[in-house]
């Protein structure tokens, strides 16, 4: 599905002053600095709409994107940022899972993993919360260009692994990377079916 226009809608940290248009959207979460912001911008194909840093806890508040007039792209904060104030993080927290579990137009989630670690606590945490909530997600393997063919596998198998502890099923894998536009068509033709069976064009 190409993409022709994006637009920055708002940035918020309440629920009541988001978009309120009822259109699907599609929002990224993980934890601080693994690429949400990056990948948003590289399936827009642009290269600073969403704010990226090298810095950890760059994106703070809710950030709403309108995809050709008809979805959103939501970048959120990440999680487990260790170095904020605890009142700010907890605040962020707050936000995030205020978001996540009370929106209705959030018809998927994609959490994004970094392809180079060990499976995370922090992340099979915050997967089992989806799974308590009954959010539908999807996995994304961040920053694969950083990886051989033989490492990723390792590692996407490993993180596998550890999900099928507590879970049944894994859901959709998507592996990405922003620099070498790994994964773009893969997550646009995603959207694409998933927007159709909301009935958006
Ligand atoms: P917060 O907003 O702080 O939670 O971070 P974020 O998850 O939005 O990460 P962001 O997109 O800001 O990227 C963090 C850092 O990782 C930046 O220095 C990016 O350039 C880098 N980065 C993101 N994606 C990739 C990727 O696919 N490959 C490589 N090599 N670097 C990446
Ligand atoms: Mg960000």
């Amino acid at each position: 599905m190409p993409v022709h226009e994006v637009h920055f809608i708002a940035s918020n940290t309440s629920l009541n002053a988001l978009p309120k248009d009822g259109k699907p959207e599609y929002a990224f979460i993980g934890r601080s600095n693994v690429g949400k912001s990056s990948l948003i911008n590289m399936i827009c194909n642009r290269t600073s709409l969403a704010k990226t840093s090298s810095t950890p806890g760059k994106t703070k508040l809710i950030n709403h994107f309108l995809v050709d007039n008809n979805w959103y792209l939501v970048d959120l904060p990440g999680y487990g940022y260790a170095r904020l104030p605890k009142t700010v993080k907890e605040k962020i927290q707050q936000m995030i899972h205020s978001y996540i579990s009370k929106r209705e137009q959030l018809v998927c989630l994609f959490v994004l993993i970094d392809s180079r670690l060990e499976p995370q606590h922090s992340d099979l945490e915050f997967i089992n919360w989806l799974g308590a909530k009954a959010i539908p997600f999807v996995l994304v393997f961040t920053k694969s260009d950083k990886l051989s063919k033989n490492e990723l596998g390792r590692n996407t198998s490993r993180f596998s692994k550890s999900m099928l502890e507590d879970w049944e099923d894994i859901p959709q894998i998507f592996i990405t990377s922003s620099v070498k536009h790994t994964g773009r068509d893969e997550i646009l033709a995603f959207i694409e079916v998933t927007n159709k069976k909301f009935k958006i064009n």
